[in-house]
């Protein structure tokens, strides 16, 4: 089947029925999900802190919930309106902006610490329109990129290249805007499990993140587990627990957003009968 940047441009291919999928079915929001959740380890903030974050291609807000779910305040961009508007009805807290990212960001310089892309990125390598050059579009994103973010701040990408030189096009732009970084490959010897996280650096060369899966086959380590592990050992609630649920509601109202008042029954699992 063909890629799905090659059957029509985002704001086209993302119509109301292809963001129903982003709600709807759980498989795909379950690699969603993992793939931000890989994304956010790899932007290594420091610990327990809130940070404020940019979600690139944010589309239904399922990247935008893990990261709020791990304390951060977002922001998120995207080109299909009914992706955004998927994202509304999920009542995401990030605040949410329609345009192109081939056309810059516009926010101030400096202002987010750091920035996330989920299964986004491999769009602008694609000319929609024939006023479209896709060289010209990655560099006038990074660079606007590269500007609103802060000197110590990383931006994670998960995408999917087309081939090498689509590979080698998207990282010659981000260096020439001034990133450091390159391609961290998970599981690069499994065809399922492999991705590709481009990691991208503002404050100076440094190392690259060690890659998933590199010395021995995959054998379905899931990032979920580690994910609870971790959490777990920062002692942090899980997920949809009555902590987990009161942490939220509060973060709600410091934003000062309508929020139900806390009582014995938040967070209580329904017995199934109504
Ligand atoms: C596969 S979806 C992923 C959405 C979201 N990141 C997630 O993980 O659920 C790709 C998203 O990238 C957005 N996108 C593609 N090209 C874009 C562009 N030029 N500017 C802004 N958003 C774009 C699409 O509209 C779509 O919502």
């Amino acid at each position: 089947m063909s890629r799905p940047e090659h059957q029509a441009p985002p704001e086209f291919f993302y119509n109301e029925a292809e963001a129903r999928k982003y709600t709807q079915n759980s498989r795909m929001i379950d690699i969603q999900v993992q793939m931000s959740e890989r994304a956010i380890e790899l932007l290594a903030l420091p610990d327990d802190e809130p940070r404020f974050l940019l979600d690139l291609g944010c589309g239904s807000g399922l990247s935008g919930s893990v990261l709020e779910d791990q304390g951060h305040v977002w922001v998120g961009v995207d080109i299909s309106t009914a992706m955004l508007d998927v994202a509304v009805e999920r009542e995401v807290e990030g605040d949410l902006l329609l345009g192109d990212l081939g056309q810059g960001l516009p926010f101030r310089a400096g202002a987010f610490d750091g920035a996330v892309s989920i299964s986004a990125l491999q769009w602008l390598c694609n000319a929609d329109k024939t006023s479209h050059n896709p060289t010209k579009r990655l560099y006038k994103f990074f660079s606007s990129l590269y500007a609103c973010l802060s000197r110590t701040a990383r931006a994670v990408f998960q995408f999917y290249p087309e081939n090498n030189d689509q590979m080698e096009l998207v990282t010659a732009q981000a260096m020439k805007a001034g990133f450091f970084g390159g391609v961290v490959v998970d599981y690069p010897n499994s065809t399922k499990a492999k991705k590709f996280f481009l990691v991208l650096m503002t404050g100076g060369a440094a190392p690259l993140p060690k890659a998933l899966g590199e010395e021995t086959d995959h054998k379905g380590v899931s990032y979920t587990g580690k994910r609870e592990q971790m959490k777990k050992m920062r002692g942090k609630p899980l997920k949809k627990s009555r902590d987990w649920i009161l942490e939220k509601k509060e973060r709600r109202r410091r934003q000062g957003r309508s929020t139900r008042i806390d009582t014995k029954y938040t967070g209580r699992k329904r017995s199934g009968r109504f």
